[in-house]
């Protein structure tokens, strides 16, 4: 996920850029990058780092000129440098490119012009599009623009600007998304509306596969046929911040809407036609995992929870045994860890900095170390033999929730790709799994069009101030991470417990009108979580239950049940939790809580 923007007109078009690429920095903050007409020539300043490092050398050696792109990065191809930043230029460096998405045959494309002799300073997919432009390049910019997206395959979103054009701004969009600014006497291209607002209101939005051919006067938009095509004006009507968050009240809904494109995006390019997993930053074979007795892995918070659900998949599929540790306990009870042991650092940001010292102790004691993050080049994943890279895009909000969903997906394709190059999974579990994975993401769009159930149910239970979660199995792991999101935005005392430890302590507390959010989406423990609902419910409590369609005998258990649609016992938890990150969000907005930037907590824990 990266951020892209555009100017035209007769402003310094630097200031504009830079802005724009602010508003857009929770896009992908990795590098940032100009490329700005003035005096005859592309002149293009790009940065590994915050955007404030590119802001600071324009400062010192200010670029003029009307016409620029710029672009703030999320790394997907290639390690965050300042050689990988966007734009990208071709040889001489008359066309500047920038992009969002990723360019599925890239590589092919790649080699094919090497052979017709360009020359590639980078590793990203976008520079081949700076080459491929050129290589069409017969003195009209837009024509040879239309040449190279017929060579293209994936998603693009692009602006395209050429020395030789000085009038002209060309963008181009599939599967990425574009909007167009229109202004007096200047106009702007953008990812995302918030990066051109403060400039104008009115804006038209392409579709998948048009082109807008920009001057400061005049747009003009053309199909994927070249055909001219009206657009009726959009006008905006949100303000700047919430535009920021795409028209979300919070970052963290946001976020939780966002999840079944995440899911798709992590698990997708790992599919080949074939149906076979294919995990390219993953090296271990069939002889490194005869040779691995012990799996261990080590996380925090919600990752730990992720972590949990891993172990369950990785001893199910690939019938090794795990350990699950939180990072800040693990070095200090001394680990059975040697160079038979897989460790499995689980970190969205990647620098947590217990996870880290944590990875580093299982190191120095000879494991194989696998990372599972979601950022590029970072510490954790740099320090690993093996990384998977959750393709979550960036996450603002504190409390984690597509970061988890995709490092559950993570965790499923680990093990069912250990599984069957053990030999511990047979193929016809294997691709009945893989079909479920496939599937999950739209199940998860089904679940977020109908919450209003849970949103009731967080009206009348805002109140609470204990709350407990039980589950037996996975759910139980689900209830963790419930509950911990629960009590990280809303400040409710919260806990989870395995439902059938419910009966050695716990259920001392239940008492008249005590909420319990019982989970119970397994087949084969359903009827024990039943029983387990009825001893809370006897002692007064208020049970929610959360179950898969159909299982309509929870009603009888429970005094409100949501449901989730019906998927394997064993991949549930990528259902269940979306009912719980709402539920917590909706007591948390009833409390008027600051959701997004929950009090004593950060996003990225880099202290032990
Ligand atoms: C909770 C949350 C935290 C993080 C934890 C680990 O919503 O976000 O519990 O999961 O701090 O962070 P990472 O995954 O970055 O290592």
């Amino acid at each position: 996920m990266c951020g892209i923007v555009g100017y035209i007109g007769k402003q310094e078009a630097a200031a504009i850029l830079v802005d724009g690429l602010e508003k857009l920095e929770y896009r992908g903050y990795d590098s940032a990058g100009v490329a700005i007409y003035d005096n005859n020539k592309l002149d293009v300043r790009k940065y590994k780092g915050r955007l404030s490092i590119l802001e600071e050398h324009l400062k010192n050696v200010p670029i003029k000129g009307s016409l620029g792109i710029g672009h703030t990065r999320w790394a997907t191809h290639g390690e965050p440098n300042d050689v990988n930043s966007h734009p990208h230029v071709n040889g001489s460096g008359d066309i500047a490119v920038v992009h969002n998405g990723i360019i599925e045959n890239y590589m092919k494309l790649k080699e094919w012009l090497i052979e017709e002799g360009k020359e590639f300073k980078s590793e990203t997919d976008t520079e081949v599009i700076a080459h491929l432009v050129d290589y069409y390049y017969e003195g009209d910019i837009v024509k040879a623009v239309q040449e190279a997206v017929k060579r293209m395959e994936g998603a693009y979103a692009i602006g395209v600007i050429s020395r030789k054009h000085p009038d002209r701004l060309v963008a181009v969009r599939k599967d990425s998304p574009l909007v167009v600014g229109i202004g007096k006497g200047e106009n702007f291209i953008a990812s995302d509306i918030p990066a051109i607002l403060k400039y104008t209101k009115e804006v038209y939005f392409l579709n998948d596969g048009e082109m807008a051919i920009i001057d400061e006067n005049n747009i003009e938009i053309l199909d994927e046929l070249g055909r001219k095509v009206e657009r009726e004006i959009f006008e905006v009507t949100w303000d700047v911040e919430a535009a920021e968050k795409g028209g979300y009240p919070h970052f963290m809904l946001k976020e939780i809407y966002e999840q079944p494109k995440a899911l798709k995006d992590t698990l997708s390019p790992r599919i080949n036609e074939n149906n076979e997993i294919i995990l390219d930053d993953i090296k271990l074979t069939k002889e490194d995992l005869e040779k691995i007795n012990k799996v261990v892995i080590v996380a925090c918070g919600t990752a730990y929870h992720a972590g949990l659900v891993g172990r369950y998949a990785i001893e199910k599929f690939a019938r090794i045994p795990v350990e699950v540790d939180v990072a800040s306990e693990f070095r200090y009870r001394d680990p059975f860890v040697d160079d038979k042991t897989l460790f499995i650092a689980v970190s969205q940001s990647g620098e947590t900095a217990d996870t880290l010292a944590a990875l580093r102790e299982a190191k120095e004691k000879g494991a194989r170390i696998m990372a599972v993050t979601n950022v590029v080049g970072s510490r954790i994943s740099r320090e690993a033999d093996d990384v998977f890279y959750t393709w979550a895009g960036p996450e603002i909000a504190v409390a984690s929730t597509k970061a988890y969903t995709t490092q559950l997906m993570a965790m499923y394709l680990i093990a069912l790709n250990m599984g069957i190059k053990k030999g511990t999974v047979t193929k016809e579990k294997y691709d009945e799994v893989l079909t479920e994975l496939k599937a999950l993401p739209e199940k998860v769009e089904t679940l977020l069009e109908n919450i209003e159930n849970i949103q009731k149910l967080a009206d009348q239970q805002f109140h609470n101030e204990n709350v407990f979660y039980i589950g037996r199995g996975i759910d139980d792991h689900v209830g963790r991470e419930g509950s911990l999101k629960l009590k990280e935005i809303s400040y409710i005392h919260s806990e989870a417990i395995a439902a059938g430890e419910l009966k050695h302590g716990t259920i001392a507390l239940i008492e008249e009108g005590t909420l319990v959010v019982a989970l119970a989406t397994h087949d084969y423990l359903y009827d024990k979580m039943l029983s387990n609902m009825k001893e809370v419910k006897a002692r007064g409590a208020y049970v929610i239950g959360v179950a898969q369609e159909g299982n309509q005998e929870i009603e009888k258990s429970a005094d409100a049940v949501i449901y989730i649609p019906n998927t394997m016992d064993e991949l549930s938890p990528i259902l269940s939790v979306i009912p719980l990150q709402l539920f917590a969000y909706y007591i948390a907005v009833a409390r008027g809580a600051d959701v997004d930037k929950p009090k004593n907590l950060a996003k990225s824990v880099t202290v032990e």
